[in-house]
């Protein structure tokens, strides 16, 4: 066993925290992102690990790249997707070539080179507005959007894989994931942003009444190496999350009452979605894996919020509160 990993999509929010993550386990991980002229390494430009792993950029879409990246691993952590759903009303055909036609170059790559552990990452996304909570992973899948249409196909083509060509494939499913370093345009940062940096006393958002199950990024980065080390997921569907949820508003009110503000909230047009792709309530039953796995989520709303509010406190950049945010 080489304990080779290669990470896709690591040096965006959740990838460079599983990355240093691994790396301070003392496992061996070839970090890949998406190339670019400038020589970004994204979350992972200043990692104090930085010479403890390997950085190699290239292009999911382009099974030579990922080929030649994967060689010499025995595990690959495929996380590289577009992920943003309002943009994927835009242009859903770049979502197909990243989010399908991607994993399809991943698997492949990993059935030529006979990778030995193939983690695929999913999302709550699919299950769209369900007809019970909490959802548990034989529940219908409901696309709402074409990111979610996308991350759908790719599921079903990694675990054919695994029924066609006995890969061994897993698939992680996570609940919606907040933490330091994700995009303004998740709904934490838009809420904790607009607070921060505050002139008009008002918190523009969407929906306040949908739900999400929220996860701290270091308790979703946990499931991914208990999966990474168990020998009894091969094929199987492990949702990710902490079997609670909260509203928007609710959610609001309590990131104000840490930051010991009291804003107006404002309801804009532009921050809903379309009414049939809005998904209204998300809530994970996590049964399964904590039944074929040691995970088990560790940290509390609140002790997560604390966290990601220092952290943008320390970090503040261009305010989240013009951006069209999503849950
Ligand atoms: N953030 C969440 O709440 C959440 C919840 C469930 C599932 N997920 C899944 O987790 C994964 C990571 O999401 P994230 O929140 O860290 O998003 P992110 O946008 O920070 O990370 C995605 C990474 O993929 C890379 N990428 C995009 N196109 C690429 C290409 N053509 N070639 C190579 N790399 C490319 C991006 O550069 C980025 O670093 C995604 O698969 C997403 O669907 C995220």
């Amino acid at each position: 066993m080489k304990n080779n990993i290669l990470i896709t999509g690591a040096t965006g929010f959740i990838g460079s925290h599983l990355t240093e993550m691994f790396v301070r386990k003392g496992l061996k991980v070839v970090a890949f992102d998406r190339y670019n002229i400038n020589n970004d390494h994204g979350w992972l430009n200043k990692s104090k690990f930085k010479n403890k792993f390997k950085i190699i950029l290239g292009d999911i879409r382009d099974q030579d790249s990922v080929i030649k990246a994967m060689k010499g691993c025995d595990t690959v952590i495929h996380l590289a997707a577009l992920i943003g759903i309002p943009y994927s009303y835009v242009s859903p055909l770049a979502y197909v070539k990243t989010n399908i036609e991607g994993t399809y170059n991943v698997l492949e790559a990993a059935k030529i080179l006979k990778l030995k552990n193939i983690i695929i990452t999913s999302t709550s996304e699919i299950y769209g507005t369900p007809k019970k909570l909490p959802i548990s992973e034989n529940d219908p899948i409901n696309c709402q959007s074409p990111y979610a249409a996308t991350k759908s196909s790719a599921d079903q083509l990694s675990l054919s894989y695994y029924k066609s060509f006995n890969l061994p494939v897993k698939l992680i499913r996570p609940f919606n994931t907040y933490g330091p370093r994700q995009s303004n345009r998740a709904i934490i940062p838009t809420i904790i942003n607009q607070c921060l940096k505050n002139k008009n006393r008002k918190i523009k958002l969407g929906n306040l009444n949908t739900t999400r199950d929220f996860n701290y990024v270091e308790d979703i980065c946990n499931a991914f190496y208990e999966v990474y080390r168990s020998k009894n997921t091969f094929g199987e569907i492990l949702n990710v999350g902490s079997n609670t949820n909260i509203s928007v508003k609710d959610l609001t009110n309590k990131i104000m009452k840490i930051l010991n503000v009291k804003y107006k909230i404002e309801i804009v047009k532009e921050r809903v979605r379309p009414n049939a792709s809005e998904v209204l309530h998300l809530k994970c039953n996590n049964n399964k894996i904590k039944k074929l796995t040691r995970w088990r989520n560790k940290t509390s709303l609140i002790q997560g919020l604390i966290k990601t509010i220092d952290w943008y406190k320390k970090n503040v950049t261009a305010a989240g509160e013009n951006q069209n945010y999503q849950i």
